[in-house]
């Protein structure tokens, strides 16, 4: 099917109802808060909401850097690894936001490949297979390639070489420090790859290439982007500014420090089975997660499932801090219909569990089919999925080359 078609069919254009109010940021940064080399501290600044209602450009800076010379859109880069499924929480916490942003933002959504492979050994078929549906999943989900650039990492070749480059200038203290890496090792007896430590550094390459302002991810991907903004800090601080300058850099601020973008309402959709834990891929049980793909009755059967508590009633489902798993159930009700808290309360709180659960089922189904529908679509057209991807390539390494040379050429490499 041709994007013309789904165009036409109102696909492409539906999913951008959600509006920008519905999203602002949150969270203060504390940076990683690890011993400081002598050479420089990083103390992240307090996140602040910059630009999250007003105009989304940025006045070019008295240090220029390798993408704003002049006044520019603010950019916006995320992305999803492919690994197993795409799921409620990925799509609730990350995806959807980035349709929100493509039509005001210079927005960037990547396949993370590279980073799919720091759990090994990993199956190839499935690497390759995942990538082209976690890229068919974007543009299904609302994201409209004449807006937003797609792409897959590992195209862009930029991204691991400027990994290396900032694992050189990266404590290994910081990475041990990282939550996801010490539950990580601690579940795998210690035996890890050395790329389950340094993904950080890679995500920060890709953040920080892009001289992205603004990164929307869930709850969980804070201190990672921490991390990236105490990168971008300490290699402008080492060999940014008046050192670039002497190194004959076009570019003497080398990263903008970037923001995350968490949502108010899904930042951390929690499992079905354990109101306590996240959402995730790595789950054993597939009843823990409602994938994107997942039939209606599969949905229906997962729902019907899912851990419930012997309160009455939902009516303090939100605040409860004993009812986690009401908590995530309405959340889940919530985000997909759109509405309030005070309106999803208003809604349902007299329900019993038996009665809301088959209005949960039917909100979650009726969110779901039309990107389901859409995901057939363009899964049927391979060739249009393929242009996509290389059209996002090359405008995602223009911007990349940009800030990867004039970063090699601050640190000092040969450059012709
Ligand atoms: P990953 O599957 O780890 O590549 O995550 C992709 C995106 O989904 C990241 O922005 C995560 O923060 C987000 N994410 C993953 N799991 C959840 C969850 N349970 N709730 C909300 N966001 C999530
Ligand atoms: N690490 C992120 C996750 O697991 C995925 C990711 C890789 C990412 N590079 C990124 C997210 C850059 C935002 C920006 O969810």
């Amino acid at each position: 099917m041709h994007r013309m078609t789904l165009v036409r069919r109102g696909c492409l254009s539906s999913a951008s109802r959600m509006t920008l109010r519905s999203l602002s940021l949150t969270g203060t940064g504390t940076g990683t808060g690890v011993a400081a080399p002598s050479v420089f501290t990083p103390t992240a600044r307090t996140l602040v909401a910059a630009a999250s209602t007003a105009t989304p450009t940025t006045a070019s800076s008295d240090q220029s850097t390798a993408s704003t010379e002049t006044a520019r859109k603010k950019r916006v880069l995320s992305g999803v690894q492919p690994t197993g499924t795409v799921h409620l929480g990925n799509y609730l916490g990350a995806i959807r936001n980035w349709v929100n942003l493509q039509d005001t933002y210079d927005t960037y959504f990547m396949v993370v490949d590279l980073h799919a492979i720091t759990v090994q050994p990993h199956n190839p078929k499935e690497l390759l297979e995942a990538t082209r549906n976690g890229a068919a999943l974007y543009i299904a989900c609302g994201i409209d390639p004449t807006k937003a650039k797609v792409f897959v990492q590992s195209h862009v070749t930029a991204h691991a070489e400027m990994a290396w480059l900032l694992s050189c200038v990266t404590p290994v203290g910081w990475l041990k420090k990282m939550i996801q890496f010490k539950e990580k090792s601690r579940k795998n007896n210690e035996e890890v790859g050395t790329g389950l430590l340094t993904y950080p550094v890679l995500m920060a390459a890709d953040i920080l290439l892009y001289q992205s302002d603004l990164v929307p991810v869930g709850e969980d991907q804070k201190q990672h982007l921490e991390l990236a903004r105490d990168l971008a800090e300490r290699t402008n601080y080492l060999f940014g500014g008046k050192k670039a300058k002497k190194m004959g850099c076009q570019y003497t601020r080398l990263f903008k420090v970037p923001d995350p973008f968490i949502p108010p309402a899904g930042a951390r959709v929690m499992s079905l089975q354990d109101g306590t834990s996240k959402m995730s891929k790595s789950a054993e049980s597939d009843l823990s997660r409602i994938n994107l793909l997942d039939s209606p009755e599969l949905i229906e059967s997962k729902i019907k499932k899912a851990k419930t508590d012997t309160f009455d009633g939902l009516a303090d489902g939100f605040e409860n801090p004993d009812r986690p798993d009401a908590k995530n159930l309405l959340t889940i009700y919530q985000c997909v219909t759109g509405k309030t808290q005070d309106e999803v309360i208003a809604d349902v709180g007299r329900l019993r569990w038996g009665e809301f659960k088959p209005v949960l089922t039917e909100a979650v189904v009726e969110h779901l089919r039309p990107i389901q529908g859409r995901y057939a679509d363009v899964m049927q057209d391979q060739a249009y999925l393929d242009r996509v991807l290389m059209d996002g390539r090359e405008a995602a390494e223009e911007e990349a080359m940009k800030t990867l040379m004039n970063v090699k050429k601050a640190m000092g490499f040969y450059t012709l």
